[in-house]
């Protein structure tokens, strides 16, 4: 594998594109092959198992052009399907998921204090942010709460508005959350509205936003693989399975820029 070749990066739809942005960013000398599976969004509320034949699809199409790793820039995806997605590319491409570079960081910055997370019902379900936790820092303290409607709210563009802070402050005056040190924005959208919720706590708990932490993550990764491409060959690409004018509308708020979506048509 050569290291021109590309970084492959897939969500559901386009809070992935966060993560993309903060690669981007870090590592601009790489070409990104972005894939919104915005036909089949959101993953939140969907099992497991579909999850997982999604995500195969995906990581197949991913493989198929040239992608020398893979991120999982979705919390729901990284919880279902990580594990068979590691099996399933084998040597012919790394998968980086968003967990464990958060778990990572959590157990190293907040070990003994009480830390929160929001995410998906898919990723609250699951318990892997426990379980991960637990498996580094047996005392570990983590308390979850799905927030399902934050990633509708922010696709609508409902930010910085009263209704945001309605929705937001209903979620995070759960009670359980009255000791937390940190929250974990478990959820590619979430990043759009973590000064929201560092506002709602006026500063206090300091919101974990995943996308700067995978791309740290991911540099490391390739400088001690010596993965790291040099230059960038050819143009980033963003594809999604269901095009529709607003889906590009909405690329500008996560990544940035604005960029122009391709369909790609995942079952033909
Ligand atoms: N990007 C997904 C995640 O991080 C949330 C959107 C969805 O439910 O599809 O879990």
């Amino acid at each position: 594998m050569d290291n021109d070749n590309p970084i492959g990066i897939f969500d559901s739809g386009i809070g992935g594109l966060t993560v993309a942005r903060a690669i981007h960013k870090r590592l601009p000398a790489e070409r990104l092959i972005y894939f919104g599976d915005t036909a089949h969004l959101p993953y939140g509320d969907k099992s497991a198992a579909a999850i997982q034949a999604y995500s195969i699809k995906i990581t197949d199409i991913l493989i198929r052009e040239g992608c020398k790793l893979i991120v999982i820039a979705c919390n729901s995806a990284s919880s279902a399907a990580y594990e068979l997605l590691r099996e399933y590319s084998g040597s012919k491409a790394k998968i980086i998921n968003v967990i464990d570079p958060m778990v990572d960081y959590v157990s190293e910055k907040f070990s003994g204090k009480s830390v929160g997370l929001i995410g998906t019902r898919q990723t609250i379900q699951s318990n892997i942010y426990l379980q991960k936790l637990l498996s580094k820092d047996p005392e570990a303290d983590l308390i979850s709460l799905a927030t399902p409607l934050l990633v509708p709210m922010i696709e609508e563009g409902f930010m910085h508005d009263k209704i945001s802070r309605d929705i937001i402050s209903e979620y995070l005056g759960y009670e359980a959350f009255c000791n937390i040190s940190s929250l974990i924005l478990g959820c590619t959208h979430y990043p759009l509205i973590k000064d929201e919720i560092e506002d709602y706590y006026s500063g206090k708990v300091e919101a974990l936003d995943s996308s700067e932490i995978v791309a740290a993550h991911l540099h490391k990764y390739l400088q001690e693989n010596q993965m790291e491409s040099n230059i960038r060959k050819g143009e980033n690409k963003f594809f999604v399975s269901d095009y529709t004018a607003s889906f590009e509308a909405l690329t500008r708020m996560f990544f940035g820029e604005e960029i122009h979506l391709e369909k790609f048509r995942l079952w033909e």
